[in-house]
């Protein structure tokens, strides 16, 4: 599987949004991170359908809707509407894991399930053959700019080891704490998609940075 870079624009100048965005599609992103938080389910709160309609309108990439909320099954359809590819929702959100995943597929985006740090990968259940992708979170969610959680390095081992074993097709990605000095390590336990935020809207070339993240997984 090909390895992708989607930065989070959560980091990003929200005062100049769309030029953040046109900036890390000509640097050579893959994928636009899309962070949405409710104020309850994380301490925070940031964007929601709305914005991603408008960042929809201004660029080719995939978008990658982080859904950090309460009772997701009730924004998923807004969100695919608004213009997201892929969709997430958090297993200690969702009551009814199955029901969110198929939602998510029967509106024909790319259905995610998100871990928080603590959460063992057998929370997943049954499911791991219906899914799409797998976000590992690794840092708690929330916030730009923290520190990479090194227990994530074993759950994601962990992961490309089921999928290989059950030979299932789902993408490894992972969120938070991703820089140019970590991204190889992680990419060796079998990481396919790299969220990065602070390492990347706070660095002062945004094509660099990217492509030393680049050159950094070719190893
Ligand atoms: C955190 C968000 C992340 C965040 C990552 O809750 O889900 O996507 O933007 O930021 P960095 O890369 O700065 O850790
Ligand atoms: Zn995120």
């Amino acid at each position: 599987m090909p390895k992708l870079i989607a930065p989070s624009i959560l980091s990003a100048d929200f005062s100049r949004l769309g030029d953040e965005v046109r900036a890390v599609e000509a640097a050579g992103a893959d994928i636009i991170h899309f962070d949405v938080m409710d104020g309850h389910f994380v301490p925070n709160i940031t964007v929601g359908p709305l914005v991603l309609e408008a960042v929809r309108k201004i660029t080719r990439l995939p978008i990658d809707a982080h859904l950090m909320i309460d009772h997701p099954d009730q924004y998923v359809a807004e969100f695919v509407k608004a213009g997201a590819n892929y969709v997430s929702v958090h297993v200690e959100a969702s009551r009814h894991l199955h029901r969110s995943i198929q939602l998510i597929r029967s509106l024909g985006a790319k259905a995610g399930i998100a871990l928080n740090p603590h959460t063992p990968v057998a929370a997943m259940g049954y499911i791991l053959d219906e899914v799409d992708f797998i976000l590992v979170m690794t840092v708690n969610p929330g916030f730009g700019g923290q520190k990479f959680i090194p227990a994530a390095f074993k759950k994601v081992a962990e992961l490309d080891q089921m999928r290989r074993e059950h030979k299932l097709n789902f993408e490894i990605e992972i969120d938070g704490g991703v820089k140019v000095e970590n991204i190889a390590e992680v990419s060796a336990a079998g990481v396919d998609i790299f969220v990065a935020g602070s390492a990347i809207f706070q660095s002062n070339n945004y094509a660099d940075t990217i492509a030393q993240m680049r050159r950094a997984l070719k190893g």
